[in-house]
């Protein structure tokens, strides 16, 4: 393998491998179709590259989004081998030697209204970042520089991580959440939220609960967000957070139901050391778990509530563990 050095004295030439890429391709015109291109890249080649010398060498009619080509302005997400990525951060010959096969597939993002070929409108992405006032609210002191209020290096550990966000929506892409209640903000401005809900200096709290907690307790906890993510910043971990913040009475019918199923998963472990999703299920939502129980046996899933599962060997260390028992 020719050493880096080398390459940029222009001693060694880098090998070229021949790639094939098929865009899922939109325009109002003519709606969807798939469109393939060949070219031969290195083992330095992004995706972003890929894409412009294809709008570039081959086709000026596809339309891409793509800015800093360096991970940080979160504009060329989509989907790379039906995976959520960001096209800069991925190097075409990766996924080649990864997948066995020089195909590689490009799609916009799921979830998102598409524009263009790759190109996906961010409208209400956008609207939901910002309906969590994503900025800190100081107090008049501060804005009128008579006192400072710093950040203690605990606080700064916490909250850093939340800040990174780079609003390329790739976790919303693939939140299930998402898709099913218009009332869930999504993983992003979940994050966001909370960076600054537990930011001590800031002076709306009490706002920001509100705006906060009730959409906190709609997430499934599948953790896709925490996936995908090219920062690495866990908008799950962010929402769990939030929802420490509610008050012992709830803030909303869904923060109420959300503790509801979190205590009936307790019992049903300390119970049994398990988790009986049926015994959950019916504890959580009471009568209004009727409805889902027909479905449920409508759709010829019935068989599963009859399976009997082994019982768990010492129920009494895991009845310790959960605090019940000495
Ligand atoms: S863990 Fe919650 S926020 Fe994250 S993808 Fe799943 S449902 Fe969405
Ligand atoms: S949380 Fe991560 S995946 Fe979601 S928008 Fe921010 S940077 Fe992108
Ligand atoms: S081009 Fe900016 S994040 Fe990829």
């Amino acid at each position: 393998m020719s050493s880096t050095a080398e390459l940029q004295k222009g001693v060694i030439k880098e090998e070229k491998t021949e790639i094939v890429v098929k865009v899922k391709r939109f325009s109002k015109e003519r709606g969807e179709w798939w469109q393939e291109y060949k070219l031969a890249v290195d083992r330095f080649t992004q995706i972003t590259e890929v894409l412009r010398r294809i709008r570039s060498e081959q086709d000026p009619s596809l339309s891409y989004r793509a800015a800093c080509h360096m991970a940080v302005c979160g504009s060329c997400a989509m989907k790379i081998n039906g995976a959520p990525r960001l096209a800069c951060k991925t190097l075409a010959l990766d996924l080649v030697k990864r997948y066995n096969d020089n195909v590689i597939t490009l799609e916009p993002m799921d979830r998102f209204p598409v524009v263009k070929d790759l190109i996906t409108d961010m409208t209400e992405f956008y609207d939901k970042m910002y309906s969590v006032k994503p900025r800190l609210y100081p107090s008049p002191q501060v804005l009128e520089d008579k006192a400072q209020h710093r950040l203690r290096p605990e606080d700064q550990r916490l909250l850093w991580k939340y800040a990174q966000c780079i609003w390329c929506g790739l976790c919303v892409s693939s939140c299930p959440a998402v898709r099913i209640d218009e009332k869930f903000l999504g993983p992003a401005a979940h994050a966001k939220g909370f960076r600054f809900l537990a930011d001590p200096r800031d002076t709306i709290q009490e706002e920001r609960m509100k705006i906060l907690l009730d959409s906190a307790w709609r997430c499934t906890y599948c953790y896709m967000c925490f996936e995908v993510c090219p920062r690495e910043i866990e908008p799950v971990e962010a929402i769990k957070l939030t929802r420490t913040y509610t008050p012992p009475e709830g803030m909303s019918e869904v923060s109420r139901m959300g503790e509801k199923h979190t205590d009936a998963i307790k019992e049903s472990i300390t119970k049994s050391g398990k988790l009986m999703e049926a015994y959950v299920y019916g504890k959580a939502y009471g009568a209004g778990a009727i409805r889902d129980f027909v479905y449920f046996l409508a759709s010829g899933r019935g068989k599963y509530l009859l399976v009997r599962e082994k019982p768990v060997n010492n129920i009494s260390e895991v009845k310790k563990l959960m605090g019940e028992a000495k």
